[in-house]
């Protein structure tokens, strides 16, 4: 490889790499939020770690891309973690009974609603069954 194809190539390199990192960027765009999972069907212990924080009203865990609170003593709710606003991870605060994003401030109800944005859109609700300590989580 001669001096000028080394160049070309760089070239070429150089141009994929900064298309990569800007289509990368727009994860996250409020006009591209992450989409949020489809086809969800799994089940969890809660009395085993890491969801053992579900044994307990306010508790909340992770899993897959969604958030799972327990809101009540025989009621959970699940829903995307994803913010609708620009894609940062939600957070379920019990004593406000919502979910909160810390970037921009959105708060969502414990059912995906918005309460108050920037974030326009709700977050995606999932079906919950619990069966002694095993809880299904559904779309
Ligand atoms: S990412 Fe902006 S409010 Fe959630």
């Amino acid at each position: 490889m001669d001096r000028k194809e080394f160049l070309i190539n760089l070239t070429k390199s150089t141009a994929f790499v900064c298309t990569s990192c800007y289509l990368a960027s727009c994860y996250g765009d409020e006009n591209n939020p992450a989409a949020p999972p489809q086809n969800v069907d799994f089940t969890i212990d809660i009395s085993q770690s890491p969801y053992s924080a579900l044994q307990n009203v306010g508790g909340s865990v992770y899993k897959d891309g969604l958030i799972i609170a327990r809101i009540g003593t025989n009621t959970f709710t699940a829903l995307s973690q994803v913010c609708t606003h620009q894609g940062t991870t939600v957070q379920y605060e019990h004593n406000q009974g919502r979910m909160h994003c810390p970037n921009h401030g959105s708060n969502f109800k414990t059912d995906g609603t918005v309460i108050n944005g920037p974030a326009a859109s709700p977050l995606k609700k999932y079906n919950t069954s619990l069966n002694g300590t095993m809880l299904r989580v559904f779309s």
